[in-house]
């Protein structure tokens, strides 16, 4: 199905007019501090599942429920004091929390595909922040771009990939953090699903203990886990000290390239232009991406496990 994507400013209109498409059961794109999501009411089944065929999604992936405040994320989820704990020091921000779904939440099954915990987060863009408050309801949104493909961290990006499919997007400008959030269950054994926007170390010096790594056989991971994820249209080569033929240098550091993430090798702005210099190298139509070397600390193995993720063979 075709329909006017409508490109909304996001002063104090455009976020009431976004809102209101939301609780009519429309799907609206909207910004966060990590990339842009794919907003539906949470609550409303048939909203939920209009987001899993705007982007071609297989419906076995749960979706990210976003909620204004803390108070918010404990009427859907039951926490532990570990999930008490990160809430405290890190909400609002590129934090996800996976607890057991609390009963009456009235949250879709379509949102948690059928298992009984939920994935909560709260966002701390104004923008976002402005929209949950005006919903008043918790609202789904993986990223806002086709299954499979790069985050988008500009409205510009959603309109690339989902013009056409879907309601609105609301226009808040570039994404801050520009890489998803972390995503971890908390209770009892804080566990990494998705390393992301907070860097692993901060939660390790919250809770005074290492997070365990996601075990191999766990098919609540999978999801997230799966080759051939974020994928730009180009192959990428990593580890790359210099391009060979044919290929563009996506730089780092002191390894200069066409585009370059960092010049100073600053990793938080590197996460920050990473999926925005990939959208760009698609639209110039390049076929061959070579990516400097990236340290594997703090934002460093977000962005490296982004990059392996669009480096892996397609499926
Ligand atoms: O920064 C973000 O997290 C962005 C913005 C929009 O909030 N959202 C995002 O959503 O990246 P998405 O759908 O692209 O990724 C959500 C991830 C998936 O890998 C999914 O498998 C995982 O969250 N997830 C959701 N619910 C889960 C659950 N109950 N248990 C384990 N993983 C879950
Ligand atoms: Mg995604």
């Amino acid at each position: 199905m075709s329909m006017p994507t409508q490109h909304l400013f996001a002063d104090a209109a455009g976020v009431t007019r976004a809102a209101g498409l939301l609780s009519d059961g429309a799907l609206v794109a909207f910004p966060t501090e990590t990339v842009y999501g794919l907003g539906a009411l949470a609550t409303d089944d048939r909203a939920v599942a209009e987001i899993f065929a705007a982007k071609g999604r297989p419906t076995f992936n749960p979706l990210i429920v976003h909620v204004a405040d803390v108070d918010a994320a404990r009427s859907i989820a039951d926490f532990g004091a570990n999930a008490d704990r990160l809430a405290s020091a890190f909400w609002p921000g590129p934090l996800t929390l996976v607890a057991p779904v609390r009963a009456g939440s009235g949250i879709s099954k379509l949102v948690t595909a059928g298992l009984e915990t939920v994935a909560v987060r709260v966002p701390a863009a104004p923008v976002a922040q402005d929209l949950l408050h005006a919903v008043r309801g918790p609202v789904a949104a993986p990223s806002a771009n086709p299954s499979g493909r790069v985050s988008p961290t500009q409205a510009q990006h959603v309109l690339d990939g989902l013009g056409g499919r879907i309601a609105a997007v609301l226009d808040g400008g570039p994404c801050t953090v520009g890489l998803e959030s972390t995503i971890i269950v908390a209770d009892p054994v804080p566990q990494l699903f998705r390393a992301g926007g907070l860097p692993v170390e901060a939660i390790e010096a919250c809770l005074g203990v290492p997070l365990a790594l996601p075990a191999a056989s766990n098919t609540v991971t999978a999801p997230g886990q799966l080759a051939s994820h974020y994928a730009p249209a180009a192959s990428l080569r990593l580890n790359a000290t210099e391009p060979r033929a044919g290929e563009t240098m996506l730089g780092f550091g002191a390894v200069a390239g066409d585009l370059t993430l960092s010049r100073t090798g600053d990793l938080i702005e590197a996460a920050a232009n990473l999926f925005g210099h990939l959208h760009d190298l698609d639209a110039r139509g390049v076929a061959q991406i070579a990516v400097a070397p990236i340290p594997n600390t703090g934002f460093g193995r977000a962005i490296n496990d982004r990059l392996a993720r669009a480096a892996a063979p397609r499926g």
